[in-house]
C-alpha cells in the first residue's frame, strides 16, 4: 500500500521508522510539511518526495494511507480532505480538541467506507496487555479503584518550540495531550465512565492550558478512579503509572511511561505470572516503543483479520470525550455527567 505523511516533527520519526519496518506492505509515497526544511530533510533521509501543501501531495502521490503528525487542532482538517478521498487515515492523538470535529472524522470515514485509525501505541506495550489480559480474564475480582499518575517535566523551552503548544485552539494542556494515553488506559480497562470532577492548574508554565491537574472519575462498573497529572516534576520525568486494585488482585504499572510492572499480585495463579519480569524494558524516551506494533496492527486490520485490536475513530472519540469533561468540571466546579453534551 502507498503511504504519505503530513507532518515531520518530532513525532513523525516514529511513524517513518514503523513505514520502514515494514517495506514489503508499506510504500513511503510522499512527505509534507509547512515548513519547508522539514519536509526536505525526511524527504531525504526515508527517500521520498517532499511536499509543503498537503492537498497537492495528495492528489499528485493518491496514497491509500495518510500518517497525520500535524497539531491536534489540525488532525480533523487533514484527516477529513484524506477520508474524503477515499484514503485511509492513521491519525496521531488526540483526534482533534473537540467532539464536533471529532464527529465530523468518524462521519467521513463511515462515509468513504474507509478506516480511521487513531495512534494508541501504549495499548500495545507488553505490560499494558498483560494488565488488560488480567482484567478480560476477570483476575481482580470485582475493580474497585484505579490510580495513574503522569509525573513528567516539560520545561517552558519544549512549549515555547512550536506556538501551537499548549494553545486551546491546537493542543490543550497536560491532560489531553502528555497524558493522554493515560486517560485512555483508564477507559480501555474500566470501560464507560458515569461522571467526572477535576481540578486543572497553570501553576508554572506560560500557556493557555493546564500544566497540573487532579480529576476523580465514577466508572459506570462502580469503580472510582484517580489521575494526578503534572508536568512540573523536578528535575525530569519521574513516573507515569497505573494501579489497579481490586477484590482478588492488585497490580501496579509504573517506571518512567508504563513500562515496568512493580507490583503483580492475585490470589489465582495464572501462566502469564511468570511473563512479568520479562515484560519490563526501558523506553527510549516516553513515546516508547509502540508506533512499530501499532502500524503492525493496523495492517492486520486492513488485511481482514477482525481480531486484531481496533483503536478507531470511536475509541479516539472516547478519551477525547472523558478529557473534555474534566475541562468542563475544572471550568464550572461541578460534576460532569457523560454522555457530554455538544455545543
Ligand atoms: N503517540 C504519541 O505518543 C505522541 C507523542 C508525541 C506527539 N504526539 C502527537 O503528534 C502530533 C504532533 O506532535 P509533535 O510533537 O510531532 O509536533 P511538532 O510541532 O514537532 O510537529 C508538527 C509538525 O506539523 C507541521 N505542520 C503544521 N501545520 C501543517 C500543515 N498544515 N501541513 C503540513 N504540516 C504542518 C509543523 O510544521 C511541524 O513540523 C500532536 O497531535 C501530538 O499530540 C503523539
Amino acid at each position: 500500500m502507498k503511504i504519505a505523511l503530513i507532518g515531520c516533527g518530532r513525532i513523525s520519526k516514529n511513524h517513518f521508522e514503523s513505514i520502514k519496518h515494514f517495506p514489503t506492505q508499506l510504500e513511503l509515497v510522499g512527505v509534507c510539511d509547512i515548513l519547508e526544511e522539514r519536509a526536505m530533510a525526511a524527504a531525504s533521509e526515508y527517500i521520498t518526495k517532499p511536499y509543503t501543501n498537503y492537498e497537492k501531495m495528495l492528489t499528485e502521490t493518491k496514497p491509500d494511507i495518510v500518517s497525520i503528525c500535524t497539531p491536534s487542532g489540525l488532525h480533523p482538517e487533514h484527516a477529513i480532505t484524506a477520508l474524503n478521498k477515499g484514503m485511509h487515515v492513521i491519525s496521531e492523538k488526540p483526534m482533534g480538541v473537540n467532539l464536533e470535529m471529532a464527529d465530523a472524522m468518524i462521519q467521513a470515514a463511515d462515509d468513504n467506507h474507509v478506516n480511521l485509525f487513531v495512534v494508541k501505541q501504549n495499548r500495545l506495550n507488553t505490560t499494558m496487555q498483560l494488565l488488560k489480559a488480567a482484567i478480560d480474564k476477570g483476575r481482580f475480582g470485582k475493580i474497585y479503584m484505579v490510580q495513574s499518575n503522569v509525573y513528567w517535566t516539560r520545561p517552558q523551552s519544549y512549549y515555547d518550540m512550536s506556538p501551537w503548544r499548549g494553545t486551546w485552539a491546537l493542543d490543550g494542556g497536560a491532560f489531553l495531550n502528555q497524558a493522554s494515553h493515560y486517560v485512555d488506559a483508564l477507559t480501555w480497562l474500566m470501560g464507560d465512565v458515569e461522571s467526572v470532577m477535576a481540578e486543572m492548574r497553570t501553576l508554572e508554565r506560560k500557556i493557555e492550558a493546564e500544566d497540573t491537574g487532579t480529576a476523580l472519575i465514577n466508572f459506570k462498573n462502580g469503580g472510582v478512579g484517580t489521575m494526578s497529572v503534572t508536568m512540573l516534576t523536578y528535575p525530569k520525568n519521574f513516573e507515569g503509572s497505573i494501579t489497579v486494585l481490586g477484590a482478588k488482585g492488585t497490580v501496579k504499572i509504573g517506571g518512567v511511561a508504563i513500562n515496568k510492572i512493580e507490583k503483580w499480585d492475585f490470589e489465582d495463579y495464572d501462566d502469564s505470572d511468570r511473563m512479568i519480569n520479562s515484560v519490563n524494558y526501558e523506553p527510549v524516551n516516553v513515546y516508547g516503543y509502540g508506533h512499530i506494533p501499532y502500524y503492525e496492527n493496523v495492517l492486520k486490520r486492513m488485511s481482514g483479520d477482525s481480531d486484531a485490536p481496533f483503536t478507531d475513530g470511536r475509541s479516539g472519540r472516547k478519551s477525547l470525550e472523558l478529557v473534555l469533561a474534566m475541562y468542563e468540571s475544572s471550568r464550572t466546579g461541578q460534576r460532569v455527567t457523560l454522555p457530554l453534551k455538544k455545543d
